[in-house]
């Protein structure tokens, strides 16, 4: 047998130590699973076009993200039952995050009051889902506001929830009341006003950057004439993602969807970020390059909240960021913003 990478051991370790449900929970895609199949070698089907002699003797990953600096372009994305992951839930994922000097996204669903998640002082960006009860929507953004959130992600791919065929939707049974939803307003709510709100149009943005002064990113853009129609409307930033394969499966693979968004926005200034089968220093390096400011990972860190808590948070990026330092050597760059398009390749798919 030979060395195993860290990070790769993770899900194995994380599915020993979790309640089956929940593991399944956390590994589903929606449907027959093909989005969620083939995000991560949608990555690895790039090839590099690296320059040599160049000076690599100084590579500096850090960067800002609207406006917050961190070490690299590395970040958390929302995700949802942290506590059953780890006791200390989101507390611990932030204090990970916040030891890598990364950011994190903050699920609306999250199991910690955004109170308790601005006391740890790590950045965090609300993630919201627009419901049909706007007042739900609206005390939710107040207390983000509150609780200093740095920008707020709306997520668009989920007018309705993706189908699931597995039995990973039996987590919901071990839910333990204070594990999910702690940031729900109180009110008696019928499950009408909790449903996503499925009318949405770009207005939507303005008025969450008015209601809230922050920075809005819109998340779930697969393709370059929305990503357009976003930054008119006002957006910050984007997130190409299809939510970890778990809304329309069969979406295309966000290696696939990065460059015609990149292009889209290219000179409006709007900041884009991609998620989705990230796994690895030579993924980071290939969204650089096609036009991300930064990525998101949202399985490992919970695989890695899983198996070490706040530290297994803390090493998974920076065992990250230290392959990204690696790969940027050896493809000839110093710095992110430097990356440029020509360095990938995609040879045997044209
Ligand atoms: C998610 N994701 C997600 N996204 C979102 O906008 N709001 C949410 O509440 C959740 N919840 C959630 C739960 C779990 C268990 C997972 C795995 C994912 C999607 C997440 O933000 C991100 O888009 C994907 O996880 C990225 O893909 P990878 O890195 O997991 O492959």
């Amino acid at each position: 047998m030979g060395r195993m990478r860290w990070i790769d051991t993770l899900e194995a370790a994380a599915a020993e130590k979790l309640p089956e449900a929940v593991y399944r929970y956390f590994r589903q895609g929606s449907a027959g699973g093909v989005s969620v199949g083939e995000a991560t070698a949608a990555w690895s089907a790039y090839r590099f076009r690296p320059r040599v002699l160049n000076d690599v003797s100084t590579i500096d990953l850090s960067t800002t993200v609207l406006g917050v600096p961190v070490d690299s372009p590395i970040l958390v994305a929302p995700s949802t039952l942290h506590r059953m992951a780890d006791p200390d839930g989101e507390i611990a994922m932030a204090r990970g995050v916040g030891a890598a000097r990364s950011a994190l996204g903050v699920s609306s669903n999250a199991g910690t009051t955004f109170a308790e998640l601005g006391a740890t002082g790590v950045p965090w960006w609300l993630q919201i889902y627009v419901v049909r009860n706007r007042e739900i929507t609206r005390r939710m953004l107040d207390a983000a506001v509150e609780g200093g959130a740095r920008a707020v992600v709306l997520t668009v791919d989920t007018p309705v929830v993706g189908r699931k065929e597995d039995d990973g939707d039996t987590v919901w049974g071990l839910v333990k009341p204070g594990q999910l939803l702690a940031n729900l307003p109180d009110g008696d709510w019928t499950d009408d006003d909790l449903a996503k709100a499925d009318d949405l149009n770009p207005d939507v943005i303005g008025w969450l950057a008015e209601r809230t002064g922050l920075p809005v990113v819109v998340k779930g853009v697969l393709r370059g004439d929305d990503a357009k129609r976003c930054a008119d409307a006002g957006a910050a930033g984007i997130i190409v993602s299809n939510h970890g394969g778990r809304q329309l499966d069969g979406s295309i693979p966000t290696a696939q969807a990065l460059p015609e968004v990149a292009e889209a926005v290219a000179g409006t200034g709007l900041e884009v970020y991609v998620d989705g089968g990230i796994r690895r220093g030579e993924h980071i390096l290939t969204a650089l390059a096609l036009g991300a400011r930064a990525v998101f990972v949202g399985r490992p860190a919970l695989w890695a909240l899983t198996v070490g808590s706040s530290a297994g948070v803390a090493r998974l990026l920076t065992d990250l960021s230290a392959e990204l330092d690696h790969s940027m050597r050896l493809i000839g760059h110093s710095t992110p913003s430097s990356l440029t398009p020509d360095l990938v390749t995609t040879p045997h798919l044209n």
